[in-house]
């Protein structure tokens, strides 16, 4: 009688955002068994006994996606390898084999033992409506379904008449050619089946378990999986034994040879099962160690649902992303504020720059309205805003893709002893800019687009210098992200408009506030709120108005604003006790504030300063 012996190891099954399982050892493996499968007490899995014509299946229990939400769209690249030995105590050779199969169900209901590899039945055999794709092992040569020969590896598509085939063997390092193997010579060997999404390419890879993966691939196949692959599919194994005509003979489980750990680098998780299969043709000991990581797919996956098809234009791809950025690379890292961190990117196929704004977002609540408003501000065309591109959604996080600022956002070069500092023409061109950004925000535009975080951190400078606004409308994630029991406000504090403080309402003049806070900072090269040195905490609009105080003109201005030779001073006050200010009247300033009792804001101050080339 003969036994047959596999035992597998898949490791850390990430195929897609709904899987992540990790099993250590036998014991704690759940598996969907069908057929004979059977745990035995030592923790392996027993797929057949020793009575004849058996099958059995072992499958991870839950469905893995392999392809997004579209039907006839790309399967996802997928890589699985797994270690086995086969080991025949038997002269006789004879027996079946076993396959790595991935099925539209937990097993395959109906399918057949021994030469149809508990895969498939007659009827059914090469039928497209299958949708089954399998990498058998194979030790029996059926002529009625065209095997080569009683010792092969093959790619069956929806039948057993291999799609493509090839005789056990792997090549040789250093172009030391193809070198036999036999199946049931008892040694361990590894085999590797990879598909590429992208080339639509399967490559299937065996080796002697002491020798690395060889460079060439045993077989490999240019085939679309794309018709066979339903969007979730089921992965396992399958195996069947032939007919009685042997003895069957004691499991000697000290003899399997030890579970390999390929894992090492990406794979640190293994799932281990144990699969022992009595076959009453053959004796076979084969351990089986199966790591399977669709690494590509879960490295590139992206949440991308119906509503988003109309998006089409403004949807990038991933990938895309990830080759642009050299897979977010520290090196191309930008910035980082409290969105989230920005990466420097070229597009691989239009080469053009970009700057790709990668925010983690846990909520999926208001999601769909928050594109909506990202793909409706993508359609903004202003020479003062910065162009967004389009974005990308995963799992948990958003990317944005903005054209690349050549010069970088506007506050390197205010504060912290910048190496290159702006002019007062040039400064006066990024504020000009940035108004005439925000007037387009606020009325030129068809809808009403409330910045609510104008910064100089958030104003880029393009080659020409030119002050170019940025990240319009992302506010609103903040208040799709929070929730809704904390009332966030949203902005920059040192910007915020005392009245937005109270209500926490945004409007297009909470945006001239932090604008005219901007103003100050690009003016005067602090900070709204200094964080260090002598004027730490100090409030810029106070510290400003504080100056003004002093600023009293001399008697020579006064002669010639009476002569009329110069133009009299446009000076609105208001000391803004009423609305929250909390700006302390000086010594003497008391009469000053109540000739001057018109509204003041931090803008026609910095204005007249900025007209009269002051500084
Ligand atoms: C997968 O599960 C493990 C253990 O539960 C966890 O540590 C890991 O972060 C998970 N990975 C992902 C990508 O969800
Ligand atoms: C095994 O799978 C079942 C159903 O899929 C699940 O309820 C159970 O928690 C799993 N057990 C372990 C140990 O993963
Ligand atoms: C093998 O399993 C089958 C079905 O489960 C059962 O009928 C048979 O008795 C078993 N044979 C042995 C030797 O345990
Ligand atoms: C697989 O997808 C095809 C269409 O692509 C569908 O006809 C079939 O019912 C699906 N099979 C399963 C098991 O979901
Ligand atoms: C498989 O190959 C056999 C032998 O050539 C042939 O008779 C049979 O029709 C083939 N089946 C399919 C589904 O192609
Ligand atoms: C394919 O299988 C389906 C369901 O099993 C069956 O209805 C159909 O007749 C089969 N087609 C062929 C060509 O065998
Ligand atoms: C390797 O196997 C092939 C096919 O079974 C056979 O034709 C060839 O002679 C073998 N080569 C060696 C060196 O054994
Ligand atoms: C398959 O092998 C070829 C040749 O080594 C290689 O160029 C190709 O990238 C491989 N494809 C996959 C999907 O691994």
């Amino acid at each position: 009688m003969f036994f047959k012996l596999l035992i597998l190891a898949l490791a850390n099954l990430a195929a897609a955002e709904d899987v992540n399982f990790t099993y250590n050892g036998f014991r704690s493996a759940n598996l969907s068994l069908d057929g004979n499968a059977q745990f035995t007490p030592n923790g392996l899995l027993m797929m057949t006994n020793d009575t004849e014509d058996q099958k059995g299946h072992a499958f991870y229990p839950n469905p893995v996606t392999f392809k997004n939400s579209y039907s006839n769209s790309n399967v996802f690249s997928f890589s699985t390898t797994f270690v086995f030995a086969i080991r025949s105590v038997s002269a006789t050779p004879g027996g079946h084999g076993m396959a790595f199969v991935i099925a539209p169900q937990r097993g395959l209901p109906g399918a057949l033992n021994g030469p149809f590899l508990g895969l498939f039945k007659l009827a059914n055999n090469g039928n497209t409506t299958n949708h089954v794709f399998a990498v058998e092992l194979d030790t029996v040569q059926s002529t009625a379904f065209n095997d080569i020969d009683n010792n092969h590896v093959g790619i069956d598509i929806n039948g057993l008449n291999s799609t493509d085939s090839a005789s056990a063997a792997y090549y040789a390092k250093k172009n030391g050619g193809l070198r036999n193997l036999t199946l049931i010579s008892g040694k361990p060997m590894q085999l590797w089946v990879e598909y590429d999404g992208t080339h639509k390419q399967i490559n299937v890879t065996l080796a002697p378990i002491n020798v690395d993966k060889p460079q060439a691939p045993l077989i490999s196949l240019n085939h679309d999986l794309a018709p066979i692959l339903n969007k979730t599919m089921y992965v396992g194994f399958s195996s069947s034994t032939g007919s009685m005509n042997g003895q069957a003979q004691e499991l000697v489980l000290s003899q399997l040879p030890k579970l390999p750990r390929v894992g090492g680098k990406k794979m640190s998780k293994l799932l281990i099962i144990g699969v022992p299969v009595i076959s009453v043709s053959l004796v076979f000991l084969a351990i089986s160690g199966v790591i399977y990581a669709i690494r590509r797919k879960r490295k590139f996956a992206e949440l991308l649902e119906d509503w988003e098809l109309e998006y089409g234009p403004q949807r990038f791809k991933y990938k895309e992303l990830y080759i642009a950025t050299k897979g977010f690379r520290e090196k191309e890292l930008l910035g980082r504020g409290g969105f989230g961190k920005v990466y420097k990117g070229i597009l691989p196929t239009s080469k053009t720059e970009i700057a790709v704004k990668r925010i983690s977002h846990e909520s999926r609540q208001g999601m769909k309205e928050f594109v909506a408003e990202i793909v409706s501000v993508g359609r903004l065309r202003h020479r003062n805003l910065v162009p967004l591109l389009g974005y990308c959604r995963r799992k948990g996080e958003l990317l944005l893709v903005y054209d690349y600022m050549r010069n970088g956002s506007l506050d390197k070069y205010l504060y912290n002893q910048p190496t290159v500092t702006l002019n007062w023409s040039q400064r006066f061109k990024v504020i000009r800019g940035v108004a005439s950004g925000l007037f387009y925000l606020h009325e030129e535009w068809e809808q009403v687009v409330v910045h609510r975080d104008v910064k100089a951190s958030n104003v880029l400078l393009d080659g020409e210098l030119n002050g170019r606004l940025g990240d319009f409308g992302l506010a609103r994630l903040y208040d799709h992200g929070t929730d809704p029991q904390t009332t966030h406000i949203v902005g920059t504090v040192g910007y915020l408009a005392p009245e937005q403080a109270r209500s926490g309402k945004a409007t297009t003049s909470t945006d001239v506030f932090s604008f005219g806070a901007f103003l100050l900072e690009v003016a005067c090269g602090r900070r709204p709120i200094e964080r260090q040195g002598p004027l730490q905490g100090v409030i810029l609009v106070d510290w400003v108005f504080s100056c003004w105080k002093k600023a009293r003109p001399s008697m020579r201005q006064v002669v010639q604003y009476l002569e009329g030779d110069i133009a009299f001073p446009e000076l609105s006050f208001l000391w803004h006790s009423s609305i929250g200010l909390t700006f302390a009247p000086h010594e003497g300033s008391d009469d000053f504030a109540k000739s001057y009792p018109s509204s003041f804001t931090g803008l026609s101050y910095v204005e007249s300063t900025l007209l009269s080339g002051g500084r």
